[in-house]
């Protein structure tokens, strides 16, 4: 690729913030080889958008992606045709915009006052791991069927999937650790499968095993097992639009009260904080054919990192992009994807953000960054929050 960047160093600057260089790329090569990625970086709206509706062209049939070999075969957005649409249909009622506000009243507040009410006699927290990602990863697995014993082990599945997932450089320490991790995952997620078996019930998993088939002839555990499995780091990133929309607001007092005062424009600030900075910045596609896309040819068989994370920043379509604005007109964004592959779970994601920044918000009405706090997101990939450490 051309620009300033000195060859080798470009990963470093995606990972400390991607969205100067997104804007330098969408300006000057808006797809472009990242050599160091072996990726072609899609970086304008209009672009992203064509690759992830022209599935015929752009496919997630990827058989040697990390996410394959790790969830022990491909999860939902690397399967396609009958086996995609089969498991799809099987889960995606579960999460449909009208189940939202019962999941929100049944499960998803009464975790997020837990959590909380636990937190708040300390006067001060790191908020991402001790409120946002445990109130996320709670409510789906509460909705999902897994054990919700153990909040910590949820978390620690999730960030080693994330961590070899963003590792560019196969660290064997982090192989190791997932390895470990996703063997723990496994063995819990086999006993939930055998219960759901033997006695069906309205989860998750037991629609994956049972919704759509006749009986006596329920989907089998390797069907199963690597849809569920890469749940566990979307379940974490639903905690960070939460942690995201937080931040901003933390970073800007009188829309921060603004917000407090007028709760209907909480779902904006989500809404807008997913614009800003999705957490999936950018999803994966593999060329069937040569393709001239963004004026660059790109051949059969290339790799592609299409950034939605860019896309939402693209000047083309939202005025003053960097900036984070409540009152922005609404209109949609890609933060959740499009297409065949657009995520499922759009609806509960963005009411587990919705509900927990609005109980914080009650709870903790004095709620302020701590002194000493620096805002450090990093990645790009999937670009985490950083600490978020708050005293009230
Ligand atoms: C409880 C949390 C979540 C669940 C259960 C979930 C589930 C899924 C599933 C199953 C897919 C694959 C869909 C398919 O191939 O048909 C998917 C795709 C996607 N999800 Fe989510 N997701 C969650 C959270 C999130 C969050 C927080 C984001 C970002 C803000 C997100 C963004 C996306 C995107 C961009 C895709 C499209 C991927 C692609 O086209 O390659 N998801 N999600």
């Amino acid at each position: 690729m051309t620009g300033s960047t000195a060859e080798g160093s470009l990963l470093a600057e995606l990972d400390a913030d991607p969205y100067p260089v997104y804007a330098r790329l969408r300006a000057e090569q808006p797809v472009s080889l990242l050599p160091e990625a072996d990726q072609w970086l899609v970086a304008r709206w209009d672009d992203v958008q064509r690759v992830l509706t022209d599935s015929g062209t752009f496919t997630t049939d990827i058989p040697a992606a990390p996410v394959v070999r790790l969830c022990g075969g491909p999860p939902l957005m690397n399967r396609n045709g009958a086996a995609h649409q089969d498991l799809r249909e099987a889960i995606e009622p579960d999460y449909a915009p009208h189940r939202v506000n019962d999941h929100v009243d049944a499960i998803v507040r009464p975790w997020a006052e837990k959590v909380i009410a636990g937190l708040a006699p300390a006067g001060r927290a790191e908020l991402v791991s001790a409120y946002f990602e445990p109130v996320a990863t709670l409510s789906h697995a509460e909705l999902s069927g897994v054990d919700i014993a153990d909040a910590g082990r949820l978390r620690w599945w999730g960030i080693a999937l994330i961590d070899a997932l963003t590792d560019f450089s196969r660290d064997p320490a982090k192989e190791t650790a997932v390895a470990d991790a996703m063997a723990d995952m496994d063995d819990v997620l086999r006993r939930a499968l055998a219960r759901v078996r033997a006695t069906p019930d309205r989860s998750v998993l037991s629609h994956a095993v049972h919704a759509h088939r006749p009986t006596g002839e329920p989907r089998s555990d390797a069907d199963v097992l690597p849809v569920i499995k890469q749940l566990a780091q979307a379940q974490l990133q639903a905690g960070w639009v939460g942690a995201w929309t937080l931040s901003a607001l933390l970073a800007d007092r009188d829309v921060l009260a603004e917000v407090a005062d007028q709760r209907w424009l909480v779902g904006a600030a989500v809404n807008e904080a997913l614009r800003w900075t999705p957490p999936l910045g950018n999803v994966t596609r593999r060329t069937t054919r040569a393709v001239t896309l963004g004026g660059a040819d790109v051949p059969a068989g290339a790799m592609l990192s299409v950034s939605v994370a860019s896309a939402n920043r693209d000047e083309r379509v939202f005025d003053d992009p960097d900036r984070f604005d409540v009152h922005r007109d609404v209109r949609t964004n890609l933060g959740f994807g499009a297409g065949p592959h657009g995520c499922p779970a759009f609806a509960f994601v963005m009411a587990i953000a919705r509900t927990s920044v609005d109980v914080l918000l009650d709870r903790l009405p004095d709620v302020r960054s701590a002194p000493d706090w620096r805002s450090a997101p990093h990645g790009w990939k999937l670009r985490l929050p950083g600490p978020l450490n708050v005293v009230w």
